[in-house]
């Protein structure tokens, strides 16, 4: 009897600690959001870097990212939230850590963990500086009203489940080689990271975590595929020809890229400036 108390002791002692593990919030940077001009100019590029309109921007056509739009995946039907900093329906009153714990880590203010439809692992590299920037433009936005359908998921699937799958996708993420020049860290910077390039240009395993060892191998998409953005599959393409395709979506033998494509262009690389194109070139290209 005592040694069966002392085993249930200890599982009891297990159980509460991988909670604890599962439910930790991680640590974040003690830092105050700016509400400089400076600072909101700077967070609207990001939000053009980041792509976040391809997915945010509000389907009641008012320009502003309140959110709505149905996206379609293997693991059902996410729909993307109102980040207007409306009290109730939209993200008002978020404060830094709130940012820094949602952009980089996945995580939402109550704790709980995001789907990875939200591409913050590809977020989780940006520096605290460019997500504070991101948090001013946001909260300077207009609040707009807009309540936002329930993600459709099968029953099996809950949040709490992507504290595994994230530690497996850390497990798996391999080193990046080191890049040459500081114009390759910037296009690193900007595809990895900021523009999520790898979300629909790197093949993903089953369980739905993108392979980093096939970094930009191209990847299935619908009934499709999506190129493979390497020095191998870009040989016939000059570093101009490639920001020439971010800026109008002309490939060079004159096609236009289409299909989930198109809003990567409209955007996000249409909006950067010809410097980050070019650095997105020469780090595709190197
Ligand atoms: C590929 C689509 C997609 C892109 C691109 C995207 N998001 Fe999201 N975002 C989502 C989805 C889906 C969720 C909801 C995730 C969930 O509920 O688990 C979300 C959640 C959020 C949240 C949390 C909102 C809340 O109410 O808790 C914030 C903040 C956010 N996104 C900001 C951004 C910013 C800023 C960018 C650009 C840098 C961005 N997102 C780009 C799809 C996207
Ligand atoms: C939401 C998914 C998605 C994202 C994110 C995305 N792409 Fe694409 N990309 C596509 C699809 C789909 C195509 C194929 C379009 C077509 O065939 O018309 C494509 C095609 C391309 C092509 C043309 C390749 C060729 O050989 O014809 C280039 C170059 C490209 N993408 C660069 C980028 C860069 C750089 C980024 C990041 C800033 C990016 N893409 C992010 C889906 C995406």
């Amino acid at each position: 009897m005592k040694i069966r108390g002392k085993l249930i002791a200890i599982l009891l002692v297990l159980v509460v600690l991988s909670c604890y593990w599962i439910l930790a919030r991680p640590s974040v940077a003690r830092l105050v959001i700016p509400d400089s001009a400076a600072a909101v100019e700077q967070g609207e590029y990001l939000i053009s870097a980041g792509g976040c309109r391809s997915c945010h921007e509000g389907i009641d056509s008012s320009g502003s990212l309140s959110g709505g739009l149905a996206l379609e995946s293997e693991f059902g039907t996410f729909y993307a939230p109102n980040i207007t900093p409306h009290t109730s329906t939209g993200i008002g009153g978020w404060e830094a850590d709130d940012f820094l714990l949602a952009m980089k880590h996945g995580r939402s203010p109550d704790g709980s963990y995001y789907f990875p439809a939200f591409p913050y692992r590809a977020y989780a590299g940006m520096t605290d500086e460019d997500v504070m920037n991101i948090a001013a433009y946001l909260l300077a936005q207009p609040a707009v009203e807009s309540h936002v359908p329930g993600h459709d998921t099968p029953l099996w699937l809950s949040r709490w489940m992507m504290a595994g799958w994230n530690l497996l996708a850390d497990l798996l993420q391999p080193e990046y080689e080191p890049l040459a020049t500081p114009e390759q860290v910037r296009g690193a910077y900007l595809a990895r990271h900021l523009g999520h390039c790898g979300e629909c240009h790197t093949p993903r395993n089953a369980l739905g975590i993108p392979d980093l060892r096939q970094e930009f191998a191209g990847a299935p998409l619908g009934d499709g595929h999506v190129e493979a953005l390497d020095s191998e599959a870009l040989s016939g393409w000059s570093e101009e020809d490639f920001a020439f395709l971010l800026f109008l979506g002309m490939k060079p033998d004159g096609e236009y890229v289409g299909g989930k494509m198109e809003p990567v262009i409209e955007h996000n690389t249409s909006r950067l400036t010809e410097e980050d194109r070019l650095a997105l070139a020469a780090f595709f290209k190197r």
